[in-house]
């Protein structure tokens, strides 16, 4: 059987690492396109077995560069994304102008997938940019490539996140923590691997639905996002619930450091439940349920915030379980 070509965009993140994994176990080739291979080369070529990956340098608007990628694609993810703008990088360029780009180059080319990662509960979360670029992107690529295939998972946790590993920073570091909405916000975590599961039997299977939530095995509110957290590092710490115009002003100050902790977009998306909508297909419904629960993955890599980091003890989970 002839292998497939992947082409990547977004190969370096916390999806990417997991999914060229999946796919160069699986006898699929990939490119990767990253911006700067001096930074991110290694954490691309070690994902996979020598002849298996291949690395591209480019600017992701370089289209002269980009398109000959496609001669040699069977199939496209686009995996791009970020969660604040700066300078030129913003919610437009990336998340509704890049994709668009993509989805045409993958008609012209006549490839067999365009996979694209947007993000759960963007219909609701009205008056955040985030969202509306999200959608907006959605909408251009449907247009350009119908066959595309358009992933909406809630948050994505693993080891290599950004979402519980920042988390058990702060919380180590700070004697409090404010709970924004009282910590009622609902979220379904999907782990990395499980989301990678869904695009793999995408591919596999050739499923072309259009639109797919993915979401975990639990409903879990941010507080208790947070307690478990503090629970798996063992920690204590006082959780306050924060006015709406503090969280305002304290997003205003963040947003202004080169990483922001939070920016006005975010604490606006936190106002709303990042649940399944019931109005598209879920990745249950594709009969890719997810596996992990939130608790027993944090488990295997909490350890490095505890005290005591791998020589730490806590068995409390290991107890329960017996
Ligand atoms: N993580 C979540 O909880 C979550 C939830 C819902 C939806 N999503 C969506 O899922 C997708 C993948 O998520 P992820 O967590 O794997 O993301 P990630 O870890 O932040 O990685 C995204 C990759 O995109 C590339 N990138 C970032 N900014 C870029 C820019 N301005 N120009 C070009 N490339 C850029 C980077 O690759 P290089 O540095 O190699 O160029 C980076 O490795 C994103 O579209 C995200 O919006 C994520």
């Amino acid at each position: 059987m002839k292998e497939k070509n992947c082409l990547i965009f977004g190969g370096s993140g916390q999806i990417g690492r997991h999914l060229i994994r999946k796919l160069t176990k699986n006898n699929y080739r990939v490119t990767v396109v990253t911006r700067n291979i001096h930074q991110k080369g290694h954490i691309i070529k070690t994902q996979g077995n020598a002849g298996y990956i291949s690395i591209v340098e480019a600017n992701i608007f370089d289209e002269i560069k980009i398109r000959k990628l496609f001669e040699n694609a069977d199939i496209c993810i686009n995996l791009v994304g970020i969660l604040y703008e700066k300078k030129g990088n913003t919610f437009k360029n990336i998340h509704t102008l890049f994709p668009s780009i993509l989805a045409k180059l993958c008609k012209q080319y006549n490839l067999k997938h365009f996979i694209h990662l947007s993000a759960l509960g963007i219909n609701e979360a009205v008056d955040s940019k985030y969202a509306i670029s999200k959608l907006n992107g959605e909408k251009e690529i449907l247009k350009n490539f119908p066959l595309s295939t358009i992933l909406r998972p809630s948050v994505i946790y693993s080891v290599d996140d950004n979402f519980t590993t920042n988390f058990m920073t702060l919380l180590n570091r700070l004697p409090m923590f404010p709970l924004y909405y009282f910590g009622r916000t609902k979220f379904m975590p999907i782990h990395s691997s499980d989301l990678v599961e869904v695009i793999f039997y995408i591919i596999s299977k050739n499923i072309y639905s259009q639109i797919i939530e993915c979401v975990g095995s639990e409903t879990i509110s941010f507080r208790e996002i947070i307690e478990k957290l503090l629970f798996l590092i063992d920690k204590k710490r006082l959780l306050i619930p924060i006015p709406l115009f503090l969280g305002k002003l304290s997003a205003k100050i963040f947003q202004i450091f080169p990483k922001p902790l939070l920016t006005e977009d975010q604490l606006k998306l936190l106002k709303y439940d990042n649940v399944i909508s019931g109005n598209y297909k879920t990745n249950l419904d594709i009969n890719c349920p997810s596996k992990c629960f939130f608790e027993e993955e944090v488990e295997k890599y909490c350890y490095m915030w505890r005290e005591g980091g791998q020589f730490s003890k806590h068995n409390i989970l290991k107890k329960e379980k017996k």
